[in-house]
């Protein structure tokens, strides 16, 4: 994809006179974000990351705002992955993974020993490449499976949480007539919808989205960055993306790594537009 393409320094090349810095504010019918300032939600202070000896995160150090999106963006293999998995200590479930520094939640370290880790997971959600509903379950189950799990059982409340979890990530009126129906005869973009509403049905505070879009077709990634713009009012959002337009276009934040160090950490619309740093062809 030439979005990713590497310059001999690590810059990023965007082409000159290409539209990625111009059709940011004609593609985000939204416009941005407001300007009220957001309260941190989660920081990181010198997160390094490793697999055994291999250290992978090289002491990044971000604060990510209260409902806002941030794109993580940056060539294959940067340690984008890694990070967001750090966010959620689901990197330390890889055997011989470890990571060192500091990870805040509202002001609180997820990396001390009194994080009960199944809680934290649930506060922050993870919605991953390709959507991986569960197989056997029907749509219903595939919401409301983290629920049950808990031992919430009372169907009222479960058939409310589905139907406003569907509404919620406009999925309902595709699905309203099948609920019982098994997840996998959705359209690759639905079971998308469809994990991200799993996700949202317990509750969370932060969703971390790893190229949620990129084996999707152009009008599902289209309902997803929609989507993404609309769960911001409730949700703090990191997401990473190998598009460079679907950055420009979702994210109020954009962070660029490059081989483990987070080199770019700024407001999208700078990050895109700044002629004197960007337009040039270069982007790091
Ligand atoms: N399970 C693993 N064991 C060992 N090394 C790993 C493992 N997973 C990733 N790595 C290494 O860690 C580094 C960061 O990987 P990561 O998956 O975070 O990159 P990424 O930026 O998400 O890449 P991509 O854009 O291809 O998804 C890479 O050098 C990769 O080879
Ligand atoms: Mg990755």
């Amino acid at each position: 994809m030439d979005e990713t393409q590497i310059l001999p320094k690590g810059r990023m090349n965007l082409k000159p006179g290409s539209t990625h810095a111009f059709d940011r504010e004609k593609s985000r019918p939204w416009g941005e974000a407001p300007a009220l300032p957001a309260e941190p939600k989660i920081e990181t202070q010198g997160l390094s990351a490793y697999f055994g000896p291999a250290k992978v995160l090289n002491e990044i150090k971000m604060t990510i705002p209260a409902n806002r999106v941030v794109a993580i963006i940056g060539p294959s293999g940067c340690g984008k992955s890694t990070f967001i998995r750090c966010l959620n200590r689901m990197h330390e479930l890889i055997p011989g993974a470890r990571t060192e520094g500091a990870v805040t939640l509202d002001g609180k370290n997820i990396y001390s020993p009194e994080t009960d880790l199944v809680d934290l997971r649930r506060r922050i959600g993870m919605v991953f490449q390709r959507p991986a509903p569960f197989p056997t379950l029907s749509i219903y189950d595939n919401v409301v499976v983290g629920l049950k799990l808990t031992g919430f059982k009372k169907k009222e409340a479960l058939n409310e949480i589905v139907e406003s979890t569907l509404k919620s990530v406009v999925l309902w009126d595709e699905v309203k007539g099948r609920l019982h129906r098994s997840a996998l005869a959705l359209s690759g973009g639905q079971q998308q919808r469809l994990c991200i509403a799993r996700v949202l049905a317990v509750n969370p505070k932060i969703l971390l989205m790893d190229e949620p879009a990129s084996a999707l077709d152009p009008l599902s990634t289209i309902k997803i960055e929609e989507l993404i713009h609309e769960l911001k009012r409730n949700y703090t959002i990191v997401i990473v993306t190998h598009n460079m337009q679907q950055a420009a276009r979702v994210s109020d934040y954009t962070g660029y790594f490059y081989l483990g160090t987070l080199v770019e950490f700024g407001e999208t619309k700078k990050i895109f537009t700044t002629p004197e740093d960007y337009i040039t062809g270069r982007f790091g």
